[in-house]
């Protein structure tokens, strides 16, 4: 459950159809699905905290694709889940894939930009914000009104993430070692300009809307080789986006690099490379409005 975001948009390859969306969704897809295993154990612990109080009114800000709506609807059965976010295409994919797993009677979108007011969500048990928050322009007056909406015994859960997951070792047998931390350090300028609150002190910014940190801590996918053909494909369109969008800050040697990894053939191409793992950490907070 790693994502990219607006600073990684584009690229145009084989698995990319239609626009820049596309990769996009596609990308939270995958990362959903790699990620499926960690994040259900995330939403039982918070099952667990919630104990007998009811989870049935749940908020997701910034839904995407849906990956923390659909983990939500399957570990709250009751649940009603409003999935949040400013981009119609991100709510068509959703509700899409709400009728295809049958959960659409469950699920209510709502389109809303945050940054202008919040949404008639009404009263919440549980409000989800998963790499979301950074995106927003003041997360603090976001935060306030989601302590508003929370019942007293209800819960926020976030969930952010820093950098990129890595897939590959670090000599690859060609270009220049460490090539994905380099990405790192590129994707962290270009997000420094683009998304402020990236990486900000999420604790500090909690506590001072008068949330109490109930748990927090790292959300960890760690899968060695050989990779499941959905991790493949992830590291494919996550590459994909780094090229495309750090196209004019990587180095030449980097970006070559990059162009014979996503090729469609050669003995270092990703489709063809047996060395492929997925190691990405994010870091969560659970927090009770105090
Ligand atoms: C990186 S994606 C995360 C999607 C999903 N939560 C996940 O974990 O896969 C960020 C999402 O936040 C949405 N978003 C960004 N700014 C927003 C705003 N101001 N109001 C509502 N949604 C916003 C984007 O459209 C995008 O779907």
């Amino acid at each position: 459950m790693a994502h990219a975001d607006q600073t990684a948009q584009g690229g145009h390859g084989r698995h990319q159809h239609g626009g820049h969306g596309d990769g996009l969704r596609e990308m939270l897809d995958l990362d959903a699905e790699v990620g499926a295993a960690e994040l259900a154990r995330f939403t039982a612990r918070i099952a667990a905290l919630a104990g007998d109080h009811p989870v049935r009114d749940v908020v997701d800000l910034g839904a995407g694709t849906g990956s923390g709506t659909f983990a939500l609807l399957r570990q709250f059965s009751e649940a009603i889940v409003t999935a949040v976010d400013t981009s119609g295409e991100m709510l068509g994919h959703l509700s899409g894939s709400a009728r295809q797993h049958g959960f659409d009677s469950r699920v209510r979108p709502i389109r809303a930009d945050l940054d202008e007011r919040w949404p008639a969500t009404g009263p919440a048990d549980l409000v989800w914000a998963a790499s979301s928050m950074h995106h927003l322009a003041d997360p603090d007056r976001v935060l306030r009104d989601i302590h508003a909406t929370l019942r007293p015994a209800g819960r926020l859960a976030m969930i952010e993430m820093e950098s990129m997951p890595h897939f590959l070792p670090d000599d690859i047998g060609i270009g220049a070692p460490g090539l994905e931390d380099r990405c790192d350090v590129l994707m962290a300028e270009a997000r420094a300009e683009h998304l402020p609150h990236m990486g900000s002190d999420w604790t500090a910014r909690l506590t001072m809307t008068g949330f109490k940190i109930q748990e927090s801590g790292d959300l960890v996918v760690d899968l060695p080789a050989p990779v499941p053909d959905a991790a493949a494909r992830y590291a494919y369109a996550t590459l994909q986006r780094l090229r495309a969008g750090l196209a004019d800050r990587l180095t030449a040697e980097d970006r070559d690099t990059l162009d014979v990894l996503l090729a469609d053939d050669g003995p270092h191409a990703l489709r063809n490379r047996a060395d492929l793992t997925v190691r990405s950490t994010r870091s969560f907070w659970i927090a009770t409005p105090a």
